[in-house]
């Protein structure tokens, strides 16, 4: 099971609303296959494992992340494929939280004869499900916020464009290609001009597409963004609707919504992330500027907080600092911490809720 969660780990984020599984099949103590969900959640990753091991195998056993599902879908239901290729045993850790299955496989797959056991190393992989639970049982996506602050805690170095050292940034091409959404500030977008891709060797198809903020539509065409990403994987939030400017981004193959504002007359982060989940994300990556990012942490919406932290003060070149602001709001925080060490630079994240 544990080789199964490796392989749902590689194509977390890329599932497109599906959940990210992983399956390992067995002979006589051997493994014989290991798959994953397809990019883009189809075929299952069942369906892939069984795909690579011959029919009427003896002894075989399956191991998967997820409950096998049972019903019609775009795809035929796994468990069909599982009585079809004649497993005998069948081990799934955690009951899939998608009515269409929750808790039916067991039975069929016992009418035909083929044991199943419940619930292997349930802990670890119900915490790795912990964004497919929330998207699936309530409104909101899962949230992760990434931070990146000197050692003195200021976010912005008014000198030079980037806080941290080229092993935190690439940690963050990473951690982008785990999210299926990121979301960003016009005013970081405006001052930055950045591209927010994965610009790693192997996974620059995995940029996620990108929600930016932009309450009056002030972006213009000619940033980066706009000139070099594929204008479908962009998507613009505003409020203040103009015409001329929804008719340019419609030209440009941009998709735009209009959010309703909150009481200090900014974009409601609510009803932000209500519509990002309708939109099919589940796993939001946050990379805003110290206003966006204190908003979404003040109003509770963070899961999982990822700090890195340079080995520089900044002193005078430093501005936006958050490190007063951090303290309060990690103080009541019962968070588990995990520190990872990025040649000098640190990287603590908080498991926040
Ligand atoms: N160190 C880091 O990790 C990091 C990461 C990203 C950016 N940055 C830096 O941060 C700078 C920008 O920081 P910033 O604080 O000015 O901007 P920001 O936090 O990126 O964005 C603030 C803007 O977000 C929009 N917004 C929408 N809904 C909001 C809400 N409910 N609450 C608050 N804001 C809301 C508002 O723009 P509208 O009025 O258009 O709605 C607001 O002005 C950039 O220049 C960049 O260099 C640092």
């Amino acid at each position: 099971m544990g080789l199964a969660l490796q392989q749902a780990k590689k194509i977390l984020g890329n599932t497109n609303g599906n959940p990210a599984v992983g399956c390992v099949i067995t002979q006589n103590g051997s493994m014989i296959s290991a798959a994953h969900t397809s990019f883009n959640g189809r075929p299952h990753a069942e369906v892939n494992a069984l795909k690579l091991i011959p029919k009427n195998l003896k002894n075989s056993k399956l191991y998967v992340t997820l409950e096998p599902c049972s019903h019609y879908g775009k795809t035929p239901p796994c468990i069909k494929e599982i009585i079809k290729k004649k497993i005998k045993k069948v081990y799934f850790s955690v009951f899939d939280p998608d009515i269409r299955s929750f808790n039916k496989s067991t039975k069929t797959l016992k009418k035909n004869k083929i044991y199943v056991n419940v619930g292997l190393n349930n802990k670890k992989i119900k915490e790795f499900y912990k964004s497919y639970f929330l998207y699936k049982n309530t409104n909101f996506p899962f949230v992760t916020a990434k931070l990146a602050i000197s050692k003195d805690y200021f976010m912005i170095n008014k000198k030079k464009k980037w806080i941290t050292n080229v092993y935190s940034r690439s940690r963050v091409h990473l951690m982008r290609s785990l999210h299926d959404c990121i979301i960003t500030s016009s005013t970081t977008i405006i001052n930055d001009n950045p591209l927010f891709t994965c610009r790693i060797a192997g996974i620059e198809d995995r940029t996620p597409p990108i929600i930016i903020l932009d309450r009056n539509l002030r972006l213009s065409h000619k940033l980066n963004i706009i000139k070099k990403r594929n204008s479908k994987q962009i998507i613009i939030f505003y409020n203040n609707f103009n015409r001329k400017k929804i008719n340019i981004l419609k030209d440009l193959g941009i998709s735009a919504y209009k959010i309703p504002l909150n009481n200090n007359g900014n974009l409601d982060l609510k009803r932000v992330l209500i519509k990002a989940k309708k939109l099919s994300f589940s796993r939001i990556f946050l990379e805003s500027g110290i206003k966006l990012s204190k908003s979404f942490l003040k109003m509770n919406l963070v899961n999982h907080l990822n700090i890195f932290i340079s080995n520089d003060k900044l002193k005078r070149i430093g501005d936006d600092n958050i490190g007063s602001f951090l303290k309060k709001y990690l103080k009541n925080k019962k968070a588990k911490v995990e520190k990872v060490n990025l040649f000098n630079e640190k990287l603590i994240s908080y498991k926040i809720k």
